[in-house]
């Protein structure tokens, strides 16, 4: 399957693209990067990093998005470190140049492949919204949307209403999920059911395997955030979730649902609702298949035996 990742690397944004590089279901024909859990500066280096650890420089990165459609930009240093993977990784091995108009790389590439583009989104939506807005026809081009994002059942983690890749940008967000294009909605709904185990990632810091350490060191350094944010011993895989739904759709349980984010609300905003009763009016057709549950030991199996060729670890 052919797939342009767009991202705002981030710890789980890296172990998603470690996961996609080392699938060999998926041909990664690029990497854009938006705004998010860091500045775009500081995510575009981050995708560089990543691809450095993987030995895959070959794989285009495109920056983007600096700040959202209409809002400020939000970040989540409080999560992910000041420079977005914990300030564990060293710098790129050669940081420039790179392009910078990743809407327009995502419209090029869908006329360069051969075969259907997914785009499996991870951060923000603003990329993928100004593609969708400049690019005439691009919804017809685009065979699906894998996003991760929302919060349809549960609460929010950046407000008690919103997840953070909605609430980030949710105007981006909205022209997506009202675009036309197949989305598959990874919301926290799944993503909070995927977790990998704190003390699996302090072994894995102590390996001789760069991909081993690399990832147990990102993953023990955000256990510390949750254990004292959400008293949780681990981390949500919510990316790296995205992606396994992309290859594997059975690792997820889905509904098909209509699903609107709220752009107005003081203490709202971001928020997503779902309609679950098939309300005519003004609902419509469902306009996303939104996972609502996930086999989190299943897809702790996958993500392991591919990333490191072993489970347990
Ligand atoms: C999402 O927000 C970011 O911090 C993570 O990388 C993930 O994409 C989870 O809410
Ligand atoms: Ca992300």
């Amino acid at each position: 399957m052919r797939v342009l990742i767009d991202t705002d690397p981030g710890i789980d944004d890296a172990i998603a693209i470690l996961l996609a590089l080392a699938s060999p279901e998926l041909d990664v024909a690029g990497i854009t990067v938006v705004h998010g859990n860091v500045p775009v500066e500081a995510c575009t280096l981050n995708a560089l990093k990543v691809l450095d650890l993987a030995g895959r420089r070959d794989v285009p990165v495109v920056t983007g998005a600096a700040a959202p459609l209409v809002r400020q930009a939000r970040h989540a240093e409080a999560v992910h470190g000041p420079d977005g993977l914990g300030g564990l990784f060293p710098p790129p091995d050669d940081a420039h140049p790179f392009a910078a108009d990743a809407a327009a790389f995502i419209a090029r590439s869908l006329d360069e492949g051969e075969e259907p583009t997914t785009l499996i989104a991870l951060g923000p939506l603003t990329n993928v919204a100004t593609a969708i807005l400049a690019t005439p026809g691009l919804t017809e081009r685009l065979e699906r949307i894998v996003a991760m994002g929302g919060a349809i059942r549960r609460e929010g983690n950046v407000t008690p209403a919103a997840e953070f890749n909605i609430y980030a940008d949710p105007e981006a967000a909205a022209i997506v999920l009202r675009s036309g294009v197949p989305v598959t909605l990874v919301p926290l709904d799944a993503t909070m059911r995927a977790i990998f185990p704190g003390e699996a990632a302090a072994r894995l810091a102590e390996s001789e395997v760069p991909v081993e350490r690399a990832v147990g060191r990102l993953g023990s350094f955000v256990s510390g955030v949750y254990r004292k944010y959400y008293g949780i011993d681990g981390f949500a895989l919510h990316d790296p979730l995205a992606v396994g739904a992309a290859i594997d759709g059975s690792l997820v349980s889905t509904e098909d649902l209509w699903v609107s984010v709220e752009t107005g609300g003081e203490l709202t905003a971001g928020a997503t609702v779902a309609d679950f009763w098939h309300i005519p009016e003004p609902w419509g057709e469902p306009n996303a298949a939104v996972a609502l549950d996930a086999d989190g030991e299943r897809f702790l199996e996958f993500l392991c035996t591919r990333l490191f060729g072993r489970y347990p670890v």
